[in-house]
């Protein structure tokens, strides 16, 4: 058993010595040219990786590069990546020469020639491609935004803004949000080969005016998973979505997302008969701002309703309120109460009502009186001209 397969090894071993010797012996009759050397010159096509070591081999000669008389020199655009040894054509590069496919291109292009006697015989054309290594990471491009500004009144699922990333080693490119970046809960991305971040939350300038992202630029299908990261400012911007509001707020609701106001109810006590002054509030001055902090639209003010006899005037611009025609008898009138408004200029549809409480009081309505109605005292005698008397209650 074991001979028989130890005869059949040694047969076959020894067809394929003769096959090969007789492909070499092809090679060398049918490539000769002149009487020896050098072989009709043909292209030769080999591929190297990006990065490959000084000495690698780049490819392997047909031609016996150490026949006497005969001499070989590589010449042409990117000669100098390569160098002869033997019949190996090695790489040449140097710490400071690396075989880099994206700066050198894909192919390195070179001839050799061959010379028998000094006599130019034949030229190989050498093309080498370089094979592509991921030696690059994405790099967000250079007109990649660092801020922006965008209005409170963006709808939500708009494209707030757009990245791009590119890699050199041309690897596609997804783009994620770091969801450990401060306000990562107001954007999203739908289209992650897109650049697109999409606004996922409504803003609200009122309660933040600027947000921070952190994007993510990863290759998408490269084991190494190359990523870079830009840090995006984005500044809110007022839009018109607040009414103006009466100060001072008489807060309702606060958190992190609303202040809700409520309108104070000026008041004030006028004496019966006064009559062309300015009113003077409490809470006061009566005024208004702007709900729109950023755009601070101006404000007037007009009264609502409650002046049927005409007492009252309104300075549109200031909101000072002027008792025009008095009260003469509070009995009648003991209190009137107004309704008024602040309206923005630009846009009088968004207005806020105040109530005005004016009541009349009496004249002197209240005379200064004693605790008492009889006092006992006793004083010192003495020769000053003043002294004190001391008062003291009698217990009935
Ligand atoms: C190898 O490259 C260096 C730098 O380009 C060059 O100076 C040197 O001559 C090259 N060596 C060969 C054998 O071509
Ligand atoms: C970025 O690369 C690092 C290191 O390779 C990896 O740990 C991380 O998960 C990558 N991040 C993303 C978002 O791909
Ligand atoms: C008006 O007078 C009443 C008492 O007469 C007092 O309680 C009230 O605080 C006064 N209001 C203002 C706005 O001064």
């Amino acid at each position: 058993m074991a001979a028989t397969q130890l005869k059949w090894d040694l047969f076959l071993a020894k067809a394929l010595v003769s096959t090969l010797l007789v492909l070499l012996c092809l090679h060398t009759s049918t490539g000769m040219s002149g009487w020896g050397g050098c072989l009709d010159g043909q292209d030769v096509f080999a591929t190297i990786r990006e990065n490959s070591h000084w000495g690698e081999v780049v490819t392997e000669l047909m031609a016996d590069t150490r026949m006497e008389g005969v001499h070989w020199r590589l010449d042409g655009k990117d000669a100098a990546w390569f160098f002869l040894d033997e019949r190996y054509i090695r790489l040449n590069t140097s710490a400071d020469k690396i075989l880099d496919r994206e700066a050198q291109g894909p192919f390195l292009k070179a001839d050799l020639s061959c010379y028998e006697e000094d006599t130019f015989q034949s030229v190989y054309r050498i093309m080498v491609e370089i094979l592509n290594e991921n030696d690059n990471s994405p790099v967000f491009s250079t007109n990649t935004v660092h801020s922006l500004s965008v209005s409170e009144l963006t709808p939500v699922n708009t494209v707030v803004f757009t990245v791009l990333a590119t890699d050199a080693d041309n690897d596609k490119i997804i783009y994620s949000i770091d969801q450990t970046s401060p306000d990562a809960e107001y954007f999203k991305v739908v289209l992650p080969n897109s650049g697109e971040v999409i606004l996922s939350k409504p803003l609200d300038y009122e309660t933040k005016t600027s947000l921070s992202v952190t994007i993510h630029a990863s290759e998408m299908t490269t084991a190494e998973r190359y990523n870079t990261s830009t840090n995006i400012t984005i500044f809110v911007l007022d839009g018109d979505d607040q009414y103006p509001q009466f100060l001072p707020c008489m807060l309702l609701l606060q958190n992190e997302t609303s202040r809700i106001c409520a309108s104070p109810v000026y008041a004030v006590n006028v004496t019966e008969g006064e009559e062309d002054i300015v009113l003077d509030f409490f809470p006061g001055p009566i005024h208004a701002v702007d709900g729109d902090r950023g755009l601070n639209s101006p404000v007037s003010y007009a009264i609502v309703s409650g002046d049927d006899d005409g007492r009252f005037l309104i300075d549109r611009e200031t909101g000072e309120m002027r008792l025009v025609h008095g009260v003469m008898d509070r009995l009648l009138t003991p209190l009137v109460p107004l309704q008024i408004m602040a309206y923005q200029d630009d846009d009088p549809r968004k207005y806020s009502v105040a109530t005005v409480l004016v009541r009349f009081v009496a004249v002197n309505q209240f005379l200064p009186e004693f605790e008492m109605a009889e006092y006992q005292g006793f004083v010192t005698g003495g020769k000053s001209p003043v002294s004190l008397v001391n008062t003291y209650v009698l217990k009935c």
